[in-house]
């Protein structure tokens, strides 16, 4: 199926590292203009370069998401090197477990500033060219702890759930503007190798943790029994944000082997 995705402008935030990095990557295999919004330097120049190597355009902007000022002028820059904004892909995101009672208040605000008023600052970026377009498209990557409350993340899973609830109000305000918004909740998703992620990348410290091993019994509480692939992400992110999706908005599709159904 063509996704008619040759030639839009696509804006993938925290696009240098694993699920980000996918996207990025299969968007420019479908010939679209790829914008990197990333705050790793090293990382969002090397996934640029991967693209560009392979003869896709992409463009790098080191932006910190939970800085508005930068989140501006990345969507200027974006405008000024390819002349429209068609798709944001919300992809930042972050947190690590731990028990609500022993987490500090400072991680609870890095959480909240980075999945939650992340998401508010690039959508809000984008939105004054997309209802000038009269045509847009927002995919925010969610989590099934945004659906079901996980053991663990408390604030991360409220600034998950955060970010379903913002998606399907704003898809009311704008639709008429021929603007969607929609959320994909990746359940565990493992990156393919070291290689695939960056320095900044949450899963630094989850390989130590998330061995092999526990790998292997983690699947067990997913009715297909398998974790996810960055690219299975990929594959529903890039089908949701085309125009082949142009009935669908204010959803929100868990691509996590059945982990959560609802
Ligand atoms: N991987 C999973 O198992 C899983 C499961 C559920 C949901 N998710 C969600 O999927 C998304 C991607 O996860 P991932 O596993 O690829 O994470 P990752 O940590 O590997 O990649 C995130 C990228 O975002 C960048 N980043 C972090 N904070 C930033 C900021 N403030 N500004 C700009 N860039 C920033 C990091 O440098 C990194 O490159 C996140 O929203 C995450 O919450 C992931």
């Amino acid at each position: 199926m063509d996704l008619h995705l040759a030639d839009k402008t696509v804006i993938v935030t925290g696009a240098g590292s694993n699920i980000g990095r996918d996207i990025a990557h299969s968007f420019a295999s479908e010939k679209a203009n790829v914008v990197i919004a990333e705050w790793d330097e090293p990382q969002g120049k090397k996934v640029a370069k991967e693209i560009m190597d392979r003869g896709g355009k992409a463009l790098f902007v080191q932006t910190d998401v939970a800085n508005n000022e930068q989140v501006t002028l990345m969507a200027q820059k974006a405008i000024a090197e390819f002349g429209t904004i068609d798709i944001l892909i919300n992809n930042v995101g972050w947190g690590v477990d731990q028990l609500f009672m022993q987490e500090t208040r400072e991680k609870w605000k890095k959480m909240v500033d980075i999945n939650f008023w992340g998401v508010i600052n690039c959508t809000r970026a984008v939105l004054d060219q997309m209802i000038e377009q009269k045509s847009g498209s927002v995919v925010t990557i969610g989590s099934d702890a945004g659906r079901m409350g996980e053991y663990y993340e408390a604030v991360y899973s409220g600034c998950k759930g955060g970010v379903i609830a913002l998606t399907k109000a704003l898809a009311r305000e704008v639709g008429k503007m021929g603007i969607r918004l929609n959320v994909v909740c990746p359940g565990a998703t493992v990156p393919e190798s070291k290689d695939a992620v960056g320095e900044k990348s949450l899963w630094n410290e989850m390989f130590d943790v998330f061995t092999p091993e526990i790998q292997v019994k983690a699947a067990k509480a997913y009715p297909l029994r398998k974790l996810g692939k960055p690219q299975d992400i990929a594959n529903a992110v890039l089908f949701i944000a085309s125009e082949r999706a142009g009935h669908i908005t204010g959803q929100t599709l868990s691509v996590s082997g059945g982990y959560t159904m609802m």
